[in-house]
């Protein structure tokens, strides 16, 4: 059985759990951006292009509803701007914390996206809405990851698309030169330029804690998704589950 969401080191509870990674986010916002380049080698940039070429269909057509959950500082919701034909219906950008969400939306805003603050688990959007919801590093934070694909079916049109880019633990001598780096050496840098140590020891702790490719995929089918996929990156470092709402 799937862990059912994100625990942050000492919660409890589901609504602890939220609690503690908004504050996390919030905490470490004016560093965000800096710390993701450098701790992925910019490989992150390339992750976000393909993720959003990869709907280049939907996010051709200017009509279509897209939202991306969890933008955070907004890099994915850029990547996804830039396929988006002139004239095109804004697109929804959420998070629920703060000081991340006013960071995206800083460079955003004038690129033809809307800042929605919201919880993933409770979006103040009509049910059968959207055309496409895109979620990068942010799924995995989740307190209920069934709940959130729950929700993401109730916002999702029929026929409409889900795809959530996350980080992996890869396997193999690759995954174990990894584990190294994303276990130790990442922490260690993420403590120093952030000034708070919570955080990047969280990350490989909540990448460890969240379900394998296959079981994610039987979850996203339990939540009514079909024609589910996963598409590893970088060697597996990342990959991108993708399903349809039936
Ligand atoms: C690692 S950041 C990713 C930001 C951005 N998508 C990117 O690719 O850089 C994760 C984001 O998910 C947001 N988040 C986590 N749980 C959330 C929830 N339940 N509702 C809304 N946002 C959430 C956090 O506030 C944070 O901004």
């Amino acid at each position: 059985m799937a862990a059912p969401g994100a625990q942050p080191e000492g919660t409890r509870d589901e609504q602890g759990a939220a609690t503690a990674v908004r504050e996390m986010f919030d905490t470490i916002a004016p560093r965000y951006d800096l710390l993701n380049h450098v701790l992925s080698l910019n490989i992150d940039r390339f992750w976000w292009w393909r993720t959003a070429r990869r709907f280049r269909t939907i996010l051709g057509h200017p009509d279509a509803i897209i939202l991306d959950i969890c933008c955070g500082t907004g890099d994915m919701t850029l990547a996804l701007l830039r396929r988006r034909p002139k004239k095109s219906r804004p697109i929804l950008a959420a998070d629920f914390a703060h000081q991340m969400l006013v960071r995206g939306a800083a460079k955003f805003i004038a690129r033809g996206a809307e800042a929605v603050e919201a919880d993933a688990l409770h979006l103040p959007l009509a049910s059968s809405s959207l055309d496409l919801i895109v979620s990068a590093f942010g799924f995995r934070n989740l307190a209920n990851y069934q709940a959130g694909l729950g929700e993401f079916q109730r916002a999702l049109k029929s026929g409409g698309e889900v795809g959530i880019l996350d980080f992996n633990e890869p396997s193999g001598v690759m995954g174990k030169l990894y584990a190294l780096y994303f276990r130790h050496v990442l922490p260690a840098i993420g403590a120093v330029i952030s000034g708070v140590s919570g955080p990047y020891t969280y990350l490989p702790t909540s990448v460890h804690r969240f379900p394998p490719a296959p079981e994610m995929l039987e979850i996203m089918r339990r939540a009514g998704f079909h024609d589910v996929s996963w598409t590893p990156y970088s060697l597996g470092i990342a990959g991108l589950y993708r399903g349809v709402k039936s």
